[in-house]
C-alpha cells in the first residue's frame, strides 16, 4: 500500500535534487560562470558529462580536443577548466592562491596524509617532515635496495628469454610474445617502493604474481591481489569523485551494474594489503631490528629524537607512498619501452650511449655511472612529455575571496585545473607536439625554456615529493634493461591499451626479449 506514494516521494525528491535546483542554480548563475563554454551539453548543470568523459578512460584527452576552441571551459556546475599554459602558474606554482579541491577530502581515510591535506600549514608541517625522509642523501644511499631489486628483475626476464629475432623487420612467433611487461614491471615497483618504504622483502618477482598477504584491522589476514586492488581503486574513485555531493551514492548506484560491481569488490582489500605491510614493519620495529627506511624516518628525526605521530598518520603516510611510488613509476617505465621499441633509431642512439659507460660484463647499471647520461635522460623526460602518467587537470579550489586565474577573476570556491596532458601538448614550447623526439631536450638553452611547461611532477609546494626516487628507478632500469637485452612488440602496428583513471593505467604489453651478444655477458 505504502509502495507507490513512496515511490512517488522518492522520484519527485530525486527529480528536485537531480534536476529542479541544479536548472534553477543554473539560470541563477550567482557566480557568473555561465559566460564560458561548457566542454559538453549539461555540463553546466551537472557534474555527470564529467563523470562520463572520466569513465571512458580519455579525460584528458577529451578535454585537450575541447580546449582547441576555447582557452576556459565549464566542465561542472562549478568547475573550469584551463587550456593555455600560461595558466599554470596561477594553478599549481610556488605562489598560487589555490589549495588543493574538495575530491582530495572526500577520497581521505581516517587520517589524511601528503596527497589529499588540503589546510595548508598541515600539508606544511607533514612536508617538512616527509622532506626529511626524501633527502637526496637517503635516497643515494638507498641504490642498493634499487640494485637488488632490478637483479630479481633481471632474473624474471633472463628465464623468459628467446632465441633473438632473425631480422629487425621479423614478426616476433606469438609463442614468444611471453613477457607482458607492463606486468612485470608493476611487480617491479611495488617490489622497490615497499623496499625503501618498509624494508620489505616481497615475493612478486619470484612467484611471478601480484598475490600478497591482506590484514584487517581486527588482525585476521587472507590472500588478495596487490595491483588489481590498487588498480581498480583507482579506476572507481577517479569516475565517480567528480560529483562531489553525490559521490557516497552514485558509488552505491553504480554498484548495481555488475561491471562495477565487480570493480568495487576488486578494489576492496586495497586498505587492507596496505596495512599488512605497515604492521609487518611495526612488528619488527617493536622487536628491535635496526631498519633503514622510510618508516624509520618517521618514527624519529635525524638525531633520533622520536616523532611522536599518531600510529593512523604512519599508516596513512606509508600508505601513500607505497601507492603514489609504485603505479607511477611503472606506467612511466612501460611508456619509454614502448616508445624505445618503437622508435629504432633513439633505442640505438641510447644503447650506444649506456655502452660507452658500462663494460660489457656490467649487468646492473650503477647510478653513477649513467645518472648523468644527457640521452638516456632526454628519452626519460620525452616519455614523461609525451604520455604524462599522470596527465589529468588536478583540481585546486580558488580561496574563499577568488584569484585571478590566466588574467581572469574566478569567484571563490570554484574547482579550477588544467591537464598535464595540453601543458606537454603546446606546440609554441613543443614543436611537433605529438612526435616522440627526446632529442629535443638536449640543447640546454632549449631544455630551459620547455622546463616550466614541463609538469609532469606537477609543481610548486604540491609537487610531487618522489620525483627524484622516481628518476633513478628509471634511469637504473633503462639503462640496464637496454644493455642487456633486445626487445620486439607483436607488430609495427601494434597498440597498447591506455585507459586513464587518476593515472593512465596501461594493459598488457606483451614482448619479445632476448639477450644481446655482449660476448662476457653471462
Ligand atoms: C613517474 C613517476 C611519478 C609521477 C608521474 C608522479 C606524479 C605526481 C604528481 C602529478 C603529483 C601531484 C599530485 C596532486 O596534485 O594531486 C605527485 C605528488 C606526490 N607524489 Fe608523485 N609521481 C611519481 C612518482 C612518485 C614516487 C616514486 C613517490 C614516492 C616515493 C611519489 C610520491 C608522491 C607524493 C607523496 C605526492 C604528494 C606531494 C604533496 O602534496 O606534498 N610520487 N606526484
Ligand atoms: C586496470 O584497469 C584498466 C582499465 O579498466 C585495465 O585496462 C587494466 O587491465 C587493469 N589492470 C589490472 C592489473 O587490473
Ligand atoms: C631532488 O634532488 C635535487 C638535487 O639533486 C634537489 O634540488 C631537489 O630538491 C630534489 N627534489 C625533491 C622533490 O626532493
Amino acid at each position: 500500500m505504502l509502495g507507490l506514494p513512496l515511490a512517488l516521494a522518492v522520484a519527485v525528491a530525486l527529480g528536485l535534487y537531480l534536476i529542479i535546483i541544479p536548472v534553477i542554480n543554473y539560470f541563477r548563475d550567482t557566480k557568473g560562470l555561465r559566460k564560458y563554454p561548457t566542454f559538453a551539453n549539461l555540463a553546466g548543470i551537472s557534474d555527470l558529462p564529467y563523470c562520463y568523459l572520466s569513465a571512458s578512460g580519455l579525460r584528458s584527452a577529451g578535454l585537450h580536443e575541447a580546449h582547441k576552441h576555447a582557452p576556459i571551459l565549464r566542465i561542472g556546475p562549478n568547475a573550469l577548466s584551463f587550456g593555455d599554459i600560461s595558466a599554470i602558474k596561477d594553478l599549481y606554482g610556488h605562489s598560487t592562491k589555490c589549495g588543493k579541491d574538495l575530491n582530495y577530502v572526500i577520497t581521505s581515510g581516517s587520517h589524511t596524509h601528503l596527497i589529499d591535506s588540503v589546510d595548508k600549514p598541515e600539508h606544511a608541517r607533514k612536508r617538512k617532515l616527509m622532506s626529511a625522509a626524501f633527502a637526496i642523501k637517503n635516497l643515494e644511499r638507498w641504490e642498493f635496495k634499487v640494485a637488488d631489486v632490478t637483479d630479481l628483475l633481471l632474473k624474471a626476464l633472463d628465464s623468459r628469454c628467446t632465441a633473438p629475432l632473425p631480422t629487425s623487420h621479423s614478426i616476433p612467433e606469438p609463442a614468444d610474445l611471453n613477457v607482458d611487461f607492463n606486468m612485470w614491471i608493476n611487480l617491479f615497483t611495488i617490489e622497490a617502493i615497499n623496499n625503501i618504504a618498509l624494508s620489505a622483502r616481497l615475493p612478486l618477482l619470484e612467484q611471478g604474481s601480484d598475490e600478497v598477504t591482506a590484514e584487517r584491522m581486527d588482525g585476521t589476514m587472507y590472500k588478495a591481489r596487490y595491483r588489481k586492488a590498487q588498480n581498480q581503486t583507482s579506476l572507481a574513485q577517479a569516475t565517480f569523485v567528480w560529483a562531489y555531493d553525490s559521490y557516497e551514492w552514485l558509488a552505491w548506484l553504480s554498484k548495481c551494474i555488475p561491471r562495477w560491481r565487480k570493480i568495487w569488490k576488486e578494489a576492496e582489500p586495497w586498505n587492507d594489503v596496505v596495512y599488512h605491510q605497515v604492521s609487518e614493519r611495526l612488528r619488527r620495529y617493536q622487536k628491535g631490528e635496526q631498519l633503514d627506511d622510510f618508516f624509520s624516518c618517521l618514527m624519529t628525526d635525524k638525531s633520533w629524537t622520536p616523532n611522536n605521530l599518531e600510529w593512523g598518520e604512519i599508516v596513512s603516510e606509508i600508505s601513500i607512498i607505497i601507492n603514489a611510488g609504485a603505479d607511477t613509476t611503472a606506467i612511466a617505465l612501460s611508456n619509454i619501452m614502448e616508445l624505445l621499441i618503437r622508435h629504432p633509431e633513439h633505442l640505438q642512439r641510447l644503447r650506444a650511449e649506456v655502452d660507452e659507460v658500462l663494460d660489457d660484463s656490467e649487468v646492473i647499471a650503477s647510478y653513477d655511472k649513467v645518472r648523468d647520461l644527457p640521452f638516456l635522460r632526454a628519452c626519460i623526460d620525452e616519455g614523461l612529455r609525451l604520455i604524462p602518467p599522470t596527465s589529468a587537470g588536478l583540481a585546486r579550489r580558488t580561496p574563499p575571496e577568488g584569484a585571478q586565474i590566466l588574467g581572469e577573476w574566478i569567484p571563490g570556491d570554484t574547482s579550477v585545473s588544467m591537464t598535464i596532458y595540453s601543458a606537454h601538448r603546446d606546440s609554441k614550447v613543443f614543436p611537433d607536439p605529438e612526435a616522440f623526439q627526446p632529442q629535443r631536450w638536449l640543447d640546454a638553452e632549449e631544455r630551459k625554456k620547455m622546463e616550466p611547461f614541463f609538469i609532469p611532477f606537477s609543481a610548486g609546494a604540491r609537487g610531487c615529493i618522489g620525483r627524484n626516487i622516481s628518476y633513478l628507478e628509471q634511469i637504473v632500469v633503462v639503462a640496464t634493461l637496454v644493455h642487456r637485452y633486445d626487445f620486439a612488440l607483436p607488430s609495427p602496428s601494434w597498440k597498447c591499451q591506455r585507459h586513464e583513471a587518476f593515472n593512465i593505467l596501461v594493459g598488457e604489453l606483451p614482448i619479445k626479449i632476448w639477450k644481446r651478444d655482449l660476448g662476457e655477458l653471462a
